[in-house]
Order: structure tokens, then sequence, then C-alpha cells
């Protein structure tokens, strides 16, 4: 089958590679002309595992293309995805719809045939409508279905994800619609993925629905990890306890900095919109959005609490910038906020992330960008783990030790365990257990002319 997939980001590269691998003709269009040329010379103008093989391997066989030229895309496709791009609205946080109808403007001028226009972008409930208005009403002659397709893969892990969905949700009652769209699928269902036949309206709030109760998941882990701080408890231990539950689940129970990317802080604040115009109150998730927000910037008082909640004049080294690994998306990461954060308090700030670095030069300024791990924590007085890189997972802490001017580490994603950062000689502070020493704000201030600080400056250890 003949496909057209418009927008070549993180979902739409993927998807089109995804589906010529399973044996379809794609073209991907882009209006991003540097993108083209870029896939056009063999290059992937994004990090995501695997892909580029898959592009590789699927552009030598003839079924995978690159194009700025939509109407040369639309020629013969019997299929045509929409990926492109739904950011939060400057202002009111509704989805920016702007791309999608320029997009169906432009579909609507370039069609011949029955063609079915698939929705992959996330968008709010009633745009696949106004996406059939702006069609038919262009053309008038035209048959058209348009239908929604969410999309649910993961950054970091997208090629497994589009490859082995946990269901494919279809919004669409266009009978011939639903035959298309199982073609596209075939392999996938051949290899037992559900096919979930909805509404459109239904299609398009699932995808709304389950980011916003997986970000709800992780604000309640991060606030009963606050809560574990406070009492004593390990928050990594509570997860489980409760994540056995088959009722709950293990996944996205992971307590860490507040959530970012590209998705879930906009697909939040996108639903909140939604209900907001339709006059029902989303309290629930108006809360995750607020003490998501707060944390993100909170997360630099852990760094302060081992300095007597100073940080003037001290060298903080951050190692991962991008929202998870595995990604070099730098889109809403907490490092973003955190890194401000630690500037406002008068801190000087080192980077380093295996892949984002390029994508964060555009987003953080005043940071000494660094080589590698151990390069960044050099003479550091502190230094945080932002993002779970599998290459911080297993550091020299000797080493790290021997660089840094403070042996201080805050482990914003609980990589390492507590007890071996204390035999190690580290000051230690994690998310939701007990640090290796007394933080400032998190204990009573000490009797007057009592320093916490060892004769050599550094945090006292608590025993
Ligand atoms: N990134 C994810 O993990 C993810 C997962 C599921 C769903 N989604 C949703 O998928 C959609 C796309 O997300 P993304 O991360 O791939 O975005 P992206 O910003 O990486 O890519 C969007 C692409 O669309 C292109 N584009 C915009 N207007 C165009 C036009 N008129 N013609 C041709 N190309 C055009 C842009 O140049 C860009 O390359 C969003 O709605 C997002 O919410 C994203």
């Amino acid at each position: 089958m003949r496909i057209a997939m418009i927008g070549t980001g993180y979902v739409g590269l993927v998807s089109g590679a995804c589906i010529a691998d399973f044996g379809h003709q794609v073209t991907c269009v882009d209006k991003d002309s540097d993108k083209i040329s870029a896939l056009n010379a063999g290059k992937v103008p994004i990090y995501e595992p695997g892909l580029a093989d898959i592009i590789r391997s699927n552009v030598r066989q003839g079924r995978l293309s690159f194009t700025t030229a939509l109407r040369e895309a639309l020629d013969g496709a019997q299929a045509v995805f929409i990926a492109v791009g739904t950011p939060s609205r400057r202002g009111d946080g509704h989805a920016d719809l702007s791309y999608v109808y320029e997009v169906s403007r432009e579909i609507a001028a370039a069609l011949t045939g029955f063609t079915v226009v698939i929705t992959k972008s996330t968008v709010p409930v009633g745009t696949g409508d106004e996406v059939e208005r702006i069609i038919r009403e262009l053309r008038r002659d035209l048959d058209v279905a348009v239908v929604s397709n969410p999309e649910f893969l993961r950054e970091g892990a997208a090629i497994h994800d589009f490859k082995h969905p946990d269901r494919i949700v279809i919004g669409t009652d266009d009978e011939r619609a639903k035959k298309v769209l199982a073609e596209v699928y075939r392999p996938l269902h051949l290899n037992q993925a559900p096919i979930l036949y909805t509404g459109r309206r239904t299609a398009e709030l699932i995808k709304y629905a389950a980011n916003a109760f997986l970000a709800t998941k992780i604000t309640f882990i991060n606030e009963i990890a606050d809560l574990c701080e406070r009492v004593g408890a390990d928050v990594q231990e509570v997860a489980r306890g409760i994540g056995l539950d088959n009722r709950i689940g293990s996944k996205f129970l992971h307590p860490g900095p507040g959530f970012g990317g590209s998705c879930f802080p906009k697909d939040v604040r996108a639903l909140i919109k939604t209900a907001r115009d339709c006059d029902v109150s989303m309290r629930i998730l108006e809360a995750v959005e607020t003490v998501n927000d707060t944390r993100k910037r909170a997360m630099a008082r852990k760094v302060s609490s081992a300095f007597a909640g100073v940080l003037r004049g001290k060298q903080v080294a951050v190692l991962g910038l991008t929202f998870k690994p595995n990604t070099d998306d730098m889109r809403e990461a907490p490092s973003i906020p955190l890194i401000t954060a630690l500037h406002d308090m008068g801190a000087t700030v080192r980077v380093y992330d295996p892949m984002g670095m390029e994508q964060a030069k555009h987003v953080l300024a005043q940071v000494t960008y660094c080589e590698g791990p151990y390069d960044c924590v050099e003479d550091a007085d502190a230094a945080v783990i932002v993002t779970e890189w599998e290459q911080f997972r297993a550091l020299d802490l000797e080493r790290v030790k021997a660089l840094m001017a403070c042996p201080v580490i805050v482990d914003l994603r609980n990589i390492y365990r507590p007890e071996d950062m204390k035999k190690a000689g580290f000051a230690y502070a994690c998310v939701g257990r007990a640090p290796t020493f007394q933080p400032v704000d998190l204990y009573v201030p000490p009797a007057r002319g009592q320093s916490l600080f060892t004769a050599a400056g550094h945090p006292r250890p608590i025993a």
C-alpha cells in the first residue's frame, strides 16, 4: 500500500520507518528542508535507538523515501498520516493545532481520489471533526475518511513500542477506513496486538486520558517520596509494595524530579483546557500540573541543603539533561528549571549528557558543556544525577570522589544505594530515601556555633 507520513519528527519518522518495514511503500514529508536533506543524505536528525538501521534498510529496499513535496507524496497514496507537532499554545495551554490545520488544507488541495486521512498527532477531542470540515469545505468533490489513530510510543523505546504496541486505537465509523488501517497494521495484528475500534472523539480522548493517568501516577509517587523522607520510610520499597498489586501495577512508580518531555506536560495542560471549555472540572489534573511544576525547581533545594542552604559560589555538576535516557529530546526536561534554580541560588553549573547536548545548547546558556561525566564532576562541590543514562549507573566512584572538590552526590533518579554511597565516602541525597548526611532544610537548624560541616567543609555524616 502507498502511504504518506506528514511530519518527520519523533513520531512521524519512527512510524514511517516502521510502516515501511511492514512492507508498505512510505513517503515521509516534512516542511523542514534541512531535515529532509539530512535524511536524503543518510543522516538521521534525531537520536532514537535502532532508528538509523531501519531507515537505512528500508531506503535501500526502495520502500522509504523523503521529500518536502506533499503533492508528490500523496500521489496514489491510500492513507495519509498527519504526525506534525501539537505543542502548547502560548498563554492558555490549549494544544496549538495550527500545524494540523495547515497540513489539512495542504492535503485537501493535493488529494485526487478516495483517501483515508489519519491523525496520529495528539489532538483534543473534536479536532478530527474540524480536519474533516476543512477538507470537505475546500474540496466538495472529494471522498475522504478522517480517522483518529493516536500514537502511544515512548521516546527511547519507540521502535519496540511501535512494533509491539499494547493496543492500536482506531477511531472511525467508516468501514472502508477500517479496512485500510487493518491492512496498514496487518503485521501487528498477526502478532496479536489488539486493535480497538472506537468513535473518533473517543479515540482522541483515549490518548489524553492515558497520558494524564500516567502523569498522575508519577506525581502520586513523587508526593509519597516526599512523605517517605519526612517519616523515614523508603519509597523504593513502598513503590514495590504497591506495584506488586496487579490493580496498581509497577510501571510509572519511579520517583524523581518531576515529569517532563514533549508529551506529558503539554497533554495534561491541554486536557485541563478542554475540560474547562466544556465546564468540567479536572481538579486532580490541575493539582498534578501544579505539584509537578513546583517540584522541578524544588529539586535545587536538595542540592543546597548539603551546603546549609547556601549555593552561592559553589560549582554544581549536572549529569544528564534530556527528560529521559536514550533520547536527545530536551523539550520540557526537568533539568532546565533545575539548572535555572541553581543559577538563581548563585551556583555555577557544568553539564554533561551523552546525547542531548546539541539540543540543550538551544535552551541552556551560562553552563559549561563537558566532554564526559568525569570531566563534568572535576572540581565540583556537588554532582546531581538528573537523567538515568546507563553510563551513570556504573561510575567509577573512587575516581569521581578524587576529582570532586566536595564529595556530594544528589541522585534524583535513585540509581545508587545510599549504603553503598556512604561506604564510598559520599554525602548522598536521593528521592524518598534517607540521605547519608543531615540535610539542613529537612532537620532542625544547627545549635548556635555548631557546624553541620566537617573541618574539611563536607556535610557532616548522620552516624
Ligand atoms: N514524541 C513523542 O514521544 C510522542 C508520542 C506520542 C504522540 N506524540 C504526538 O505526536 C505529534 C508529533 O510529535 P513529535 O514529537 O514527533 O513532534 P516533532 O516536533 O518532533 O515533529 C513534528 C514535525 O512536523 C513537521 N511539520 C510541521 N508542520 C508541517 C507541515 N505543514 N508539513 C510538513 N511537516 C510539518 C515539523 O517540521 C517537524 O519535523 C504530537 O502531536 C505529539 O503530541 C508524540
